[in-house]
């Protein structure tokens, strides 16, 4: 990492980095996104959660595809797929996803718990033979960690899904590299910490600037909702903490999850953040607030690419700090998407 700026630092360039977890949709709505993302990072992986669910290698090869010609011409970027896993996914599958060389692990939704998941895993037995062969040919499981159990609260489906479902994997599979995505609590981030090697996570922007006070600030924030839901400032101070010490297991995945206005600002309203616009400047904004823009490059650029056992990039960014106005909504396909800060400021802007 190279600085300038004295008292404060005020420009920052870093390797360029990667999203770990990212939501990219499909056909026009694909379009209106992609060009966030490739602006900033030079890979991520892409969430399998479309409908329908794209659960084989032929599948991922055909979205991917999509993906590269919904790509600005100007721009370069590299996406690594990723398998949702039912209940059927046979354990042939591993092997065709592996031989393929462009998916890079299989994601895990407990049947039930997220936009999107209906499709996917009843119990984690059903899918042994796969996890299994998983673990031999070296694929990364990605989690979705929460019980869909409707009697737990639902501020305490991470911890619960440790206790019951992950951990135990975890030790049932020793050589099975995983992925909990998205962690949001205390309990998650100590169990990363404590866990055997080959077990690491992401971390979200909102995660880190914001607590479950967001939801209701003012009035229902549907804007702030996404699964899992933020937590108590106790579990975003830690969270924080975590990566702020650059502990290397912990790596950054924006989770940006882009839904049309109409969608959020619902009744019954989905779950989902849009931050890919300030994909890596949110993030300089918590390192920043913790002191610790120094280990910005190390959870963004490096952390996740070792865990992958993927090369670093080549490439830099440099961001700015110098504040600039999100606007109150993006186009998306024939509708409007509202993304994080919306009509606020964020602090941090990447250099053109
Ligand atoms: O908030 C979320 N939105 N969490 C998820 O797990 C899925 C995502 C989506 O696809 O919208
Ligand atoms: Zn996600």
């Amino acid at each position: 990492m190279r600085r300038a700026g004295t008292a404060r630092l005020t420009r920052l360039t870093i390797r360029r980095p990667d999203d770990w977890h990212l939501h990219l949709r499909d056909g026009a709505a694909l379009r209106a996104v992609l060009p966030f993302s490739a602006a900033r990072f030079a890979r991520a992986i892409v969430m399998p959660n479309l409908t329908p669910a794209v659960t084989t290698t032929a599948q991922a090869l055909d979205y991917r595809r999509r993906i590269l010609a919904a790509l600005p011409a100007h721009l370069k970027f590299e996406p690594l797929m990723t398998l949702y896993l039912t209940d059927d996914t046979p354990a042939a599958e591993v092997d065709r996803a592996k031989d393929s060389g462009c998916v890079f692990g299989f994601k895990l939704y407990p049947a039930g718990a997220t936009t999107h998941s209906e499709s996917g895993v009843t119990d984690i037995g059903r899918i042994a033979a796969v996890l299994a062969r998983m673990a031999e040919l070296d694929m990364v499981l990605q989690v979705h960690g929460e019980v869909t159990d409707p009697a737990v609260d639902v501020f305490d489906r991470e911890a619960r899904f440790i206790e019951r479902t992950l951990a135990p994997l975890v030790e049932r599979l020793p050589a099975l590299r995983v992925v909990f995505e998205h962690i949001t609590t205390r309990a998650a981030v100590e169990f990363v910490r404590g866990a055997r090697p080959g077990v690491a996570a992401t971390v979200t922007p909102q995660h880190l600037l914001m607590n479950r006070n967001a939801l209701f600030a003012g009035g229902i924030r549907p804007h702030h909702y996404c699964a899992p839901v933020l937590k108590a400032e106790g579990d975003r101070a830690a969270l924080l903490e975590a990566v702020a010490r650059g502990e290397p297991r912990f790596f950054l995945g924006t989770d940006s999850a882009p839904h049309a206005r109409a969608a959020k600002e619902a009744a019954c309203g989905c779950a989902g953040i849009f931050s890919a616009h300030g994909g890596i400047e949110l993030y300089a904004e918590a390192f920043e607030a913790a002191g610790a823009l120094d280990k910005l490059e190390g959870f963004a650029a490096l952390n996740g690419a070792d865990f992958y056992r993927l090369p670093h990039n080549s490439g830099t960014i440099t961001l700015l700090r110098e504040p600039w106005d999100v606007p109150g909504h993006y186009p998306f396909a024939a509708e409007q998407l509202v993304p994080l800060r919306a009509g606020e400021r964020i602090a941090w802007r990447l250099a053109p």
